[in-house]
């Protein structure tokens, strides 16, 4: 835990943010909804890993989770009370689409609806994100991201869903952290499908940008007027000394984490340096490619730093990170977020930029009196705001998260929530931070 710093008169209220930026929240089905087998939804790859002895944490699921499904209202007034602008929720496909393509369940949809209705009526903007990582199981069966059909089904489940929200949705994100669902699906297997391979990781990644494309056309086709952007995890890479071999292995680790999403989707192919390190597992170029975004989505949560190293499969590794940590063991580098909105800004230049997440994991207690986690804010929102004053584009800030939640393979172990969550009796209690994030937003 950091110490206590007096924030009654935080800095960063007196920040200038534009007119209308919209602050926000987020969150994904996995994590919050629950219902997992109810109203006719499907099983998704989390459903199905979650059950496997020793890949979680605490050997728990999101079968239930915060009980989202049934508590829809109350979280919507929690999110209210806030003075959230704007929300940023994910769709799971497999509620909406049991079997991942073909037959819709309209209770699943009807979910939707009442999501985005509840939102509307408390004039809070709705960020839908497709796919937040519960694939259908159905379509892992059939190959999931590693088949060549599956731009077809995310198209189609992405057509599905504009035509039936995008009267009264705007913005999307079609997918969020490809890198992840790639290389923590196929590289580390922390994630399902739990393969461990580099070759296969580099080959999902290349299909989910193509999904991207295709998502993006088919959100466009349903609703014309869509705002169509993609949420990646971006991290700066530093490199451990100003030796050459360390300043190369930091530029090497931009290009595997950073460029090799932000390349492609600028329309500039992937990044040369990388394709030639990857060798024969290096995938088709994408040169006749763009991702046709309207805005890009930054989540934001760590900094690289890098270290050449003649032993590791890359020719680097990334240390273990120093200083003032967060529960999940990542460093806390506030100024990284202004580094990386300006990057984005100065090298690609979308037309709008959003912070789709930021937050922090800390071992709060049911007080909810969680002042490192208020520290971690505010310095963000200021790193946020340096950015704004830089001239960057960026239009809204969603927080990560808005309730504690199933943080994937650690399971309960880690709390992100403005809100703390007793998963016993499913209460909901602002922490502080929730009362500092309201502080900011009712403050312009
Ligand atoms: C991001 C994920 C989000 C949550 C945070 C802590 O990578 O998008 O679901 O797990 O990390």
């Amino acid at each position: 835990m950091t110490t206590a710093r007096p924030l009654t008169e935080p800095a960063v209220l007196g920040r200038r943010f534009p007119p209308r930026f919209l602050w926000g929240t987020a969150t994904a089905a996995y994590q919050i909804e629950g219902a997992w087998n109810e109203d006719g939804k499907g099983e998704s790859i989390w459903d199905v890993f979650c059950r496997i002895p020793g890949v979680i944490e605490d050997g728990q699921s999101g079968e239930v989770a915060c009980d989202h499904y049934h508590r829809v209202d109350e979280d919507l007034d929690l999110l209210a009370s806030l003075g959230a602008r704007a929300y940023r929720f994910s769709v799971a496909w497999p509620r909406v689409l049991p079997e991942g393509t073909g037959r819709a369940n309209e209770q699943g949809l009807a979910f939707y609806d009442r999501l985005v209705d509840g939102l509307l009526e408390r004039g809070i903007r709705p960020v839908v994100t497709l796919y937040h990582w519960d694939l259908p199981q159905a379509l892992q069966e059939r190959g999931g991201w590693l088949s060549e059909d599956v731009p077809g089904w995310f198209a189609e489940y992405a057509h599905l869903i504009a035509s039936r929200i995008g009267d009264r949705v705007h913005d999307w994100v079609t997918l969020n952290e490809p890198q992840v669902t790639a290389f923590a699906g196929y590289q580390s297997g922390v994630h399902p499908p739990g393969v461990k391979d580099v070759a296969t990781a580099v080959k999902v990644a290349h299909h989910l940008l193509l999904a991207h494309r295709a998502g993006a056309e088919a959100l466009r086709a349903a609703s014309p007027d869509a705002a169509v952007g993609i949420a990646l995890n971006l991290s700066p890479a530093h490199p451990a000394t100003d030796s050459p071999e360390d300043v190369a292995a930091a530029r090497l680790a931009d290009g595997v984490s950073n460029r090799w999403f932000l390349d492609p989707l600028f329309g500039r192919g992937y990044p040369q340096d990388v394709v030639e390190r990857y060798g024969v597992i290096a995938p088709p170029p994408l040169d006749a490619y763009d991702g046709a975004l309207d805005f890009l989505g930054i989540n934001y949560y760590m900094r690289h730093v890098v270290k050449a190293s003649a032993e590791a499969q890359l020719g680097y590794d990334v240390l273990p990170p120093s200083g003032a940590l967060t529960e999940m063991g990542w460093e806390v580098y506030p100024d990284g977020l202004r580094e990386i909105l300006e990057r984005a800004h100065r090298d690609y230049r979308p037309g709008a930029i959003y912070v789709t997440e930021s937050g922090a994991a800390y071992p709060d207690e049911p007080d909810g009196e969680d002042t490192a986690r208020v520290e971690y804010l505010h310095d963000h929102f200021s790193a946020a705001a340096d950015a704004v004053e830089g001239g960057v584009p960026l239009q809204g800030y969603f927080v990560w998260s808005l309730l504690d939640n199933f943080e994937w393979h650690f399971g309960f172990t880690k709390r992100f929530g403005l809100a703390y969550v007793d998963y016993e009796s499913q209460s909901r209690t602002l922490k502080a931070s929730g009362r500092f994030y309201r502080s900011v937003t009712t403050a312009r």
